[in-house]
């Protein structure tokens, strides 16, 4: 147990470079990349993300999960010798020799404060928050930049029809990264939207979720205190390990090619 240290801590030993220690010796390719329009030599095989830390910058924004799934990691770049712009996660793009490079922190897009109760369960809800998503001219920019290979403008039209399932379901592994935000011509924020469609999708169409209530009424009855206590005072590699050895569901049995 590491129990000196203090969650801030923690969360600034997990979130050290994970190049720290690369050996020049070890690398046999090299590329160069211009981050902000200033050229850097780095190893061939590193993600976006690593080779700007390789360079020596130290990320305070714009970066998370390292996974591809917090979205903090927006990247705007452009490969050698092509007029277009790209985009990508910087956690899930390697870099290319020759590439010019931007990181986008955040995205400062609209956001009004609604309270989904006291809402009516129609499209005119989501016109009267998001008027510009009338606008959309179907262009499908925002789908070209989607990195989660999203139908984006499938499911901005989808709302526009007063179609919250669909929108619900094609948007649900958004990561808000507002990538698609930043192309739109129509200026419209897809991704608030959709989260809109989804919490109102929730909200007024799905059956109550009776486990949820009952575990988070335990939890607020304070249920798993000691156990959350003892989670947090954990190290990264006490979490893997316990992570790893967690109880799962029996796998679903396979059924024999013969047996049929
Ligand atoms: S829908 Fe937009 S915000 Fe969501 S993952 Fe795709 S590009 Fe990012
Ligand atoms: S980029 Fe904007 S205007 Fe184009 S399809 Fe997407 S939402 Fe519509
Ligand atoms: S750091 Fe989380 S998606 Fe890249």
């Amino acid at each position: 147990m590491n129990k000196e240290l203090t969650i801030m801590e923690r969360i600034a030993e997990a979130s050290k470079s994970i190049t720290t220690g690369v050996d020049e010796k070890d690398v046999k390719h090299w590329v160069t990349i211009h981050i902000m329009g200033r050229g850097y030599k780095v190893p061939a095989d590193l993600t976006i993300l690593t080779a700007i830390e390789y360079a020596g910058y130290k990320f305070i924004k714009g970066c998370g999960c390292r996974q591809g799934f917090c979205g903090a990691c927006s990247t705007v770049y452009r490969s050698k010798g092509e007029y277009k712009l790209k985009t990508g996660m910087a956690c899930q793009t390697r870099v290319e020799d020759g590439m010019y490079l931007v990181q986008i922190p955040f995205t400062p897009a609209e956001k009004p404060p609604y309270d989904i109760n006291k809402e009516e369960y129609d499209v005119s809800t989501i016109f009267k928050f998001y008027p510009e998503v009338a606008r959309c001219v179907s262009c499908n920019t925002c789908t070209k930049a989607c990195p989660q290979d999203l139908e984006v403008m499938d499911y901005i039209q989808a709302i526009i029809r007063g179609d919250f399932e669909l929108t619900a379901n094609e948007s649900f592994d958004c990561i808000q990264c507002g990538l698609c935000a930043i192309r739109c011509p129509s200026e419209i924020v897809q991704y608030n939207v959709a989260q809109l469609a989804r919490r109102m999708y929730g909200r007024y169409n799905s059956p109550e979720p009776k486990n949820l209530i009952d575990r988070l009424k335990e939890i607020k009855e304070g249920k798993f205190n000691k156990e959350m206590e003892k989670i947090t005072s954990l190290s990264r590699k006490e979490l893997e390990k316990l992570y790893a050895e967690r109880e799962r569901e029996a796998d679903e049995p396979i059924e024999s090619a013969e047996a049929d």
